[in-house]
């Protein structure tokens, strides 16, 4: 299949809707989906798209992508939908794409790496800010330091979450975090281990969180040793570590079911005032020992980075510009691909 047809699933939600609405700005001609069929045909009636109406669960799903080129996955918690997704786009010669950040997710789908390489087709999870611009950011890091034997990523995001983030992060709750220590993912406890990290504007306090680069960094760089770190509030290290002593409670279905209904109550993500005028500013570390080297990304917020970055990302797949088999972002396309989204910056600094 080479048109450049091609879906976005999940598209009436937070995320969806934005990318929808870029890729039609754009001239990108998005096929719209989803399971929810007066959703579906509200946002395709708005932006006057092709619609298409489907559960994850029916059976034949490969038949909803037989004449597309590519799938867009938005649909998230991820861990409910990318494998029949991803089946489905084996099945019917369709290059799959998501904004997950779950490393489950992205170590689930590199199961599919040989067959992807076989049929030519690409598997590339995790195109929006969680991981492009980090991906980028440990991609250069190892470049600038190519014996590097630990990495740490660092993030300071700004401007509040979206219903569907908040909704992910309460279905890993109670889960064990993980950091990939001697090329292995071994379970670790959220806010195991805190230190302070410059951003740019001195140091703040962060502590550690499980987030997909504990998986991506790796299969991008080979670096054996990689944590992630989140800036936190001053003196919020010591309670969030206390977390752990809730966790058999919040890892209760009732009780995750509970905290969902509430973020669908109260939550609505942010505004478009709030997306154009807030940035994220991402740290990287890498160290062999003997010698460190630092860089830092800023980007423009975290929803408007995914919608950027997801939609470059699709132009170049449907360009042809992408590897085969399961890829990273910088595995793809290089460390710079990050610098092609408008309002990033990139600094560098220079340790022994
Ligand atoms: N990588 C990143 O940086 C990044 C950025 C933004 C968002 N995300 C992730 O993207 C996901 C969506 O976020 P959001 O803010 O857009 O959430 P949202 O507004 O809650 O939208 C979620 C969308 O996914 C659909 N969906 C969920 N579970 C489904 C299932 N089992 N089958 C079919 N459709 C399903 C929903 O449809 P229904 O309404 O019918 O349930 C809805 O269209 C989250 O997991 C979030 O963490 C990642």
């Amino acid at each position: 299949m080479t048109s450049d047809r091609w879906l976005l699933y999940g598209a009436y939600g937070y995320t969806g809707e934005l990318i929808a609405r870029e890729a039609v700005d754009r001239g990108l001609d998005p096929i719209l989906a989803g399971r929810n069929r007066e959703k579906v045909d509200r946002l395709a009636a708005d932006l006057d798209c092709e619609s298409r109406v489907f559960s994850l669960a029916d059976p034949g799903l490969e038949g909803h992508l037989d004449d597309v080129n590519l799938v867009l996955n938005c649909a998230g918690p991820f861990v409910d939908t990318h494998e029949p997704l991803v089946a489905a786009c084996l099945d019917s010669d369709t290059h799959y794409l998501d904004v997950t950040g779950e490393i489950e997710v992205f170590e689930s789908i590199r199961e599919n790496d040989d067959r992807a390489r076989r049929a030519d087709l690409t598997l590339l999870p995790g195109v929006g800010f969680d991981v492009v611009p980090s991906d980028c950011l440990a991609a250069h890091l190892v470049e600038r330091l190519p014996e590097a034997e630990s990495l740490a990523i660092g993030y300071q995001p700004a401007g509040g979450f979206s219903p569907g983030t908040l909704k992910t992060a309460i279905a890993g709750l109670g889960e064990d975090a993980l950091v990939r220590r001697d090329g292995g993912l071994e379970p670790a406890t959220v806010g195991q281990t805190t230190r302070e990290i410059d951003f740019g504007d001195g140091p703040v306090p962060a502590m550690t969180v499980p987030l997909g680069d504990v998986s991506t960094a790796y299969h991008t760089t080979g670096v054996p040793n990689i944590e992630c770190y989140l800036a936190v509030p001053p003196g919020a290290t010591r309670w969030l570590r206390y977390q752990r002593y809730l966790d058999p409670i919040l890892a209760l279905g009732p009780v995750q079911t509970l905290l969902a209904k509430l973020v669908d109550r109260l939550i609505e993500g942010p505004d478009a005032e709030t997306r154009a005028e807030t940035t994220a500013t991402l740290w990287g570390e890498v160290s062999n020992g003997d010698a460190t080297r630092v860089s830092r990304l800023r980007t423009p917020n975290v929803y408007r980075t995914t919608k950027l970055a997801a939609l470059e990302v699709v132009e170049r797949v449907l360009a042809g510009d992408a590897p085969a088999g399961h890829q990273t972002p910088a595995s793809a396309f290089g460390p710079e691909l990050i610098l092609s989204i408008e309002g990033v910056e990139r600094i560098d600094e220079w340790h022994r």
